[in-house]
């Protein structure tokens, strides 16, 4: 962009990070009005014990709770419509999402749908400009999606077969809890998954259509963090420093995507997704490089800064990214992963509609977005 262009960018909201921040949950609920509170999460994190844990604290402090724990992978539309009837039954509270990226988007149609009765998950594109949605507070658990960062959510309509947004600028969280003790239990397939998320948005971001100086900034100093220490995270779960590094690049992910947007990595992986449900992360990884090559003539000088931020010598951003996805074997063929060579067209197709494609450096046509499939096949 020129010097000249102007800029709108919208503060995004107060981080707490360190490890054990989250022990300070109820003073962060108190923070946004309210003293009650609803914690919005899945199955996977009551398995882990992370939910007793922060109940726990709730708990010890005196403060009122009511949990909602049925989100799933890719959280559906019915995900949301659930949690949003348990919500409005409970009454005025502020919304703790606790989870990876699948429950706080679920918790922020959730939190949405408190303030607005009427509605349900599926009238998504009405409610941008709906009344407000109950104040959130994010509690990543996973460091890749940056989820914390925005006020949308990713929700799969089961019918349609697609993905919606589903937000409103009322459901940016308030306050981020960023505590990378919260992701030392994490398998090592789930950090590498997410962790690869994070990496896709810093360099999605870099060469997007809608990348600035600010997002840029985001981007590159996320790029350097997650490339660095995605591995060591992936190879050493236990080791907090890692874990914190790759927590504070992902938001930092995060920040760049949410005011730059991103492109055909995530279109495509959105609609692998609808089809198949494999997680986002791999979903993305299996793609990355040939939509890199694919995109490459019009994104020279992102890659030439992405590849940079990764301390790469003598090689590209495309080699380096290679690199990292084989060391942390995250990379499977689109067969591995439930696709069936009759679902390529509409995979095609619903990638070239997601709102994600357009920012990509090089627009596609629906038969590149076939080349591209068939080569990953
Ligand atoms: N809103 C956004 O900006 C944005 C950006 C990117 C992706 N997304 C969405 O985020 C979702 C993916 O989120 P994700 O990759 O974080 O995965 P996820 O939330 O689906 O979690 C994956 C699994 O890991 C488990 N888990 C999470 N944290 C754990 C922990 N600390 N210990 C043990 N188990 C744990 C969960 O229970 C779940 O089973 C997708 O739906 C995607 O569309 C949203
Ligand atoms: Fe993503």
């Amino acid at each position: 962009m020129s010097g000249l262009e102007p800029l709108t960018i919208d503060p995004t909201c107060r981080i707490e990070f360190g490890p054990g921040v989250v022990g300070r949950l109820p003073d962060f609920v108190t923070a946004t009005g309210f003293d009650r509170a609803f914690v919005v999460t899945d199955k996977g994190l009551r398995a882990a014990g992370l939910v007793d844990k922060v109940l726990k604290g709730l708990e010890v402090a005196g403060m009122e709770y009511d949990v909602y724990d049925g989100v799933s992978p890719n959280p559906s539309t019915e995900n949301v419509d659930e949690g949003a009837a348990a919500v409005r039954s409970f009454g005025a509270a502020a919304v703790v999402a606790l989870g990876g990226g699948s429950a706080l988007d679920a918790a922020k149609g959730i939190a949405l749908l408190a303030g607005n009765r009427a509605a349900a998950a599926a009238d998504a594109d009405a409610l941008w400009d709906a009344a407000d949605g109950l104040p959130l507070v994010a509690v990543p658990t996973t460091s890749g999606t940056g989820a914390e960062t925005n006020g949308f959510g990713v929700i799969e309509d089961a019918c349609a077969r697609r993905k919606i947004y589903l937000g409103h600028a009322s459901v940016k969280p308030r306050i981020a809890v960023l505590d990378p003790e919260l992701t030392l239990g994490l398998p090592s397939r789930v950090t590498a998954a997410t962790g690869f998320d994070a990496l896709v948005h810093g360099i999605e971001s870099l060469a997007s259509r809608g990348a600035n100086p600010v997002s840029a900034a985001y981007a590159t100093q996320a790029v350097a963090m997650v490339s660095r220490w995605l591995p060591v995270a992936y190879a050493d779960g236990a080791d907090l420093e890692a874990r914190a590094q790759l927590m504070l690049g992902a938001h930092l992910a995060g920040q760049a995507l949410t005011i730059s947007g991103l492109g055909l990595v995530h279109g495509i992986a959105h609609a692998v997704t609808a089809h198949t449900g494999t997680p986002h992360g791999i979903a993305l990884a299996a793609v990355c490089e040939e939509v890199m090559d694919f995109s490459a003539e019009a994104a020279v000088g992102a890659y030439e800064q992405a590849a940079q931020a990764m301390h790469v010598r003598g090689g590209t951003a495309i080699d380096a990214v290679r690199r990292i996805s084989g060391g942390i074997d995250v990379k499977r063929p689109l067969r591995e992963l439930g696709v069936e060579r009759a679902m390529l067209p509409s995979i095609a197709a619903v990638a070239l509609a997601d709102p994600v494609t357009r920012n990509t450096p090089l627009l596609p046509t629906e038969p590149d977005i076939l080349r591209i499939l068939a080569a990953v096949y």
